[in-house]
């Protein structure tokens, strides 16, 4: 059971906290769920404000840390913030690409008190890996990178985002975090918000490679009881239900952009006309209570049909704003991946064609693109 929020006995407090430190990355991932527009390093939060913000943080209750980016590791005070994590008592997470200045910091990351590690993998053959995150001789980098979380005895966890350049290696990425020593592995379906909505087509997998590969992860997890923990995340456009995107929106999570603002969700931005607040300005807690993006879709009151009336309403939370919006065009809408949407099966016909398609190249991410939001053209459906 979470804390409850000062001055608000009937709202819970926010159980984890999504530090996007920086925007700066060594891999361009044709899914990163960063917006297409990327904060730049003059514009990041500096230390000071970072380590106020944490202990706003702990003070409201949350639980878990997660230094994320970007690669949190381009900062040069990655060390000092996870230490304000451990001095506060709070569970630091590093997400990481495991690459760059990644393996030069992590003793010090250990020595000071860093709780777990977490590490994106893009493939299993490294050519295949270091064309999806578009950087040559990644993958030896983080494979020496997880050999020595393993020797410092941090718990590793492997972040596997899946598309149809790398579902045929389903088996080989648990095969590796086996090999690797990894207590977890995260077998993530591509959400698509961010850079993975820009580059759909080339990602969308079709349902048998799908199903195949759920077939994989179910046997895998009887063989392996005790030994890893697999966690899967189905694809959206197949689903029969979505999922309580962020634990349901303003519910148990709060994300602070690498220039202090404070979205509900990592995609949260693609909205138009929420009102998001700055760290700069108001405190965290009154963040969490107050700003006009957390309680713009807390709770059902502002649920159509037929989430209003559904069952499932407190458990699924309607599903994810950002895609209802960039899908269904009106981010309260029912998350159109639900069956029960009146636009379900235009969503399924469009990942059906998308997939049997040839992949187009990818887009990769770059700070200072020329991207163009396809959410600002009219929603697909
Ligand atoms: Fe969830 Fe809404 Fe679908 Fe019900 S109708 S399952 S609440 S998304
Ligand atoms: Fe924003 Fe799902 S990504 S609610």
């Amino acid at each position: 059971m979470n804390a409850l929020t000062p001055n608000r006995p009937d709202l819970p407090a926010p159980v984890g906290l999504l530090a996007e430190l920086t925007h700066r990355c060594p891999l361009r991932c044709p899914y990163c769920s960063n917006p297409l527009e990327l904060d730049r390093r003059s514009r990041e939060l500096d230390t000071e404000t970072w380590q106020r913000v944490l202990t706003e943080a702990a003070g409201l209750g949350v639980l878990h840390v997660h230094l994320s980016g970007g690669e949190p590791t381009a900062r040069n005070d990655i060390v000092e913030i996870t230490q304000t994590c451990a001095t506060l008592g709070l569970y630091s997470n590093l997400i990481t690409s495991g690459v760059g200045g990644a393996l030069s910091k992590l003793q010090a990351l250990y020595d000071v008190g860093l709780d777990h590690v977490q590490l994106s993998v893009q493939g299993v053959d490294a050519q295949n890996a270091e064309k999806i995150g578009g950087l040559k001789n990644a993958q030896p980098q983080k494979l020496d990178f997880a050999a020595k979380v393993v020797e410092l005895g941090l718990p590793l966890t492997l972040n596997a985002v899946i598309h149809r350049g790398n579902i045929h290696e389903v088996e080989g990425f648990i095969d590796l975090a086996v090999k690797l020593g990894a207590k977890r592995l995260e077998v993530a379906h591509t959400q698509y918000y961010g850079w993975a909505y820009v580059n759909r087509a080339a990602l969308m997998p079709d349902k048998a490679q799908v199903d195949a590969s759920i077939r994989i992860v179910e046997a895998a997890r009887e063989r392996l009881k005790g030994q890893l923990v697999i966690d899967l995340v189905v694809p959206d456009y197949y689903a029969k239900y979505p999922k309580a995107c962020a634990g349901g929106w303003g519910r148990k999570l709060m994300n602070v952009t690498p220039q202090g603002k404070v979205l509900p969700c990592h995609a949260a931005e693609t909205i138009p006309g929420l009102e998001f607040w700055y760290v700069g300005e108001h405190s965290l807690g009154e963040i969490w209570r107050d700003s006009p993006a957390f309680t713009a879709y807390r709770g059902t009151d502002w649920m159509q049909e037929p989430c209003r009336s559904c069952d499932r309403r407190e458990k699924d939370w309607g599903g994810c704003r950002c895609q209802a919006l960039a899908l269904a065009g009106d981010a309260a809408a029912t998350d159109p991946a639900c069956s029960l949407s009146p636009l379900h099966a235009k969503v399924r016909a469009l990942a059906v064609e998308e997939a049997a398609e040839n992949p187009p190249d990818y887009v990769y991410r770059t700070i200072g693109s020329n991207v163009r939001s396809p959410l600002k053209e009219e929603a697909p459906l």
